[in-house]
């Protein structure tokens, strides 16, 4: 389980995060929505301990990461995936290198399961006689599934994904969310989704919070979120309607 309690973030006089708390149960995805800026990267770069945050907590399996010592941290950050918005490719890899980057890393494997988990992992994002080619020469929508067979291959507890569909087209969103949505199944993985894509974050939820000026304003179920009249929920839903509109023209 994943437990944020009244976290603050400032980065000098910008307040980004002002005692935001939450709590996403083993099993469960949660869908973090905002619009732009609101910090929910931020968030997710709090739970994996790449920035601290000012004050509160996040508690991991209930241990507190601000209580951690370098090699426990090291061991929790085990437990998670992170599918960066870019994909974080290494360009000058190739796919089989770039999927089995982190496991040879752990060393814990041989070269020959490292070269089956990579193949696993490919085949289930759907990828299959791609691993000698680059990122250079894969679309969007593949060097995202990429990178999750690069943290499938790691078999974490955790995944957090930020902005997974952002930048690809309608059909390539659809297919990446329902392999998102298949993995949280089989694998029966934790996540957290961040996301500006309603129709992606209404399909994968089992709980959705709206971040806005610095704390969840809205939290609960997608039924919940589509009938909520908060104000904060009605911007949002109609600031997206606005963008989608724009790009329909
Ligand atoms: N390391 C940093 N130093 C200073 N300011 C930062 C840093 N990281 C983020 N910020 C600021 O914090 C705010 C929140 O950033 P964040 O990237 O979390 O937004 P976001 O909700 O993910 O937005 P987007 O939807 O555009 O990705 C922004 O104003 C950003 O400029
Ligand atoms: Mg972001």
């Amino acid at each position: 389980m994943i437990e944020i309690k009244n976290l603050h973030k400032s980065f000098g006089d910008l307040t980004v995060l002002n005692g935001a708390s939450i709590k996403v149960e083993d099993g469960q995805s949660l869908v973090v929505m905002g619009k732009s800026g609101q910090g929910k990267s931020v968030l997710l770069k709090l739970i994996t301990r790449l920035l601290h945050p000012d004050s509160g907590h996040i508690y991991i399996d209930g241990d507190d990461l601000s209580t951690l010592n370098q090699k426990e941290l090291e061991k929790c950050r085990l437990k998670f995936g992170m599918l960066f918005q870019s994909a974080a490719l290494f360009d000058s890899l190739n796919i089989y290198d770039n999927v089995g980057i982190g496991i040879k890393a752990y060393n814990r494997y041989s070269e020959s399961e490292i070269a089956t988990i990579t193949k696993e992992s490919l085949e289930r994002v759907g990828l299959v006689d791609v691993g000698t080619k680059f990122p250079s020469q894969l679309s969007g929508g593949m060097r995202k599934r990429v990178g999750l067979a690069r943290v499938v291959a790691m078999k974490p507890k955790y995944i957090l994904y930020d902005e997974p569909t952002t930048g690809l087209d309608p059909v390539t969103s659809a297919q990446i969310a329902m392999l998102i949505k298949e993995m949280q199944d089989d694998l029966n993985v934790t996540s957290i989704i961040v996301t500006h894509d309603i129709p992606t974050g209404f399909f994968l939820a089992d709980k959705i919070v709206l971040l806005d000026d610095g704390n969840f304003s809205f939290v609960g179920s997608v039924e919940e979120m589509r009938k909520s009249d908060l104000k904060s929920v009605q911007d949002f839903i109609s600031g997206y309607k606005e963008e989608a509109d724009i790009k329909f023209r």
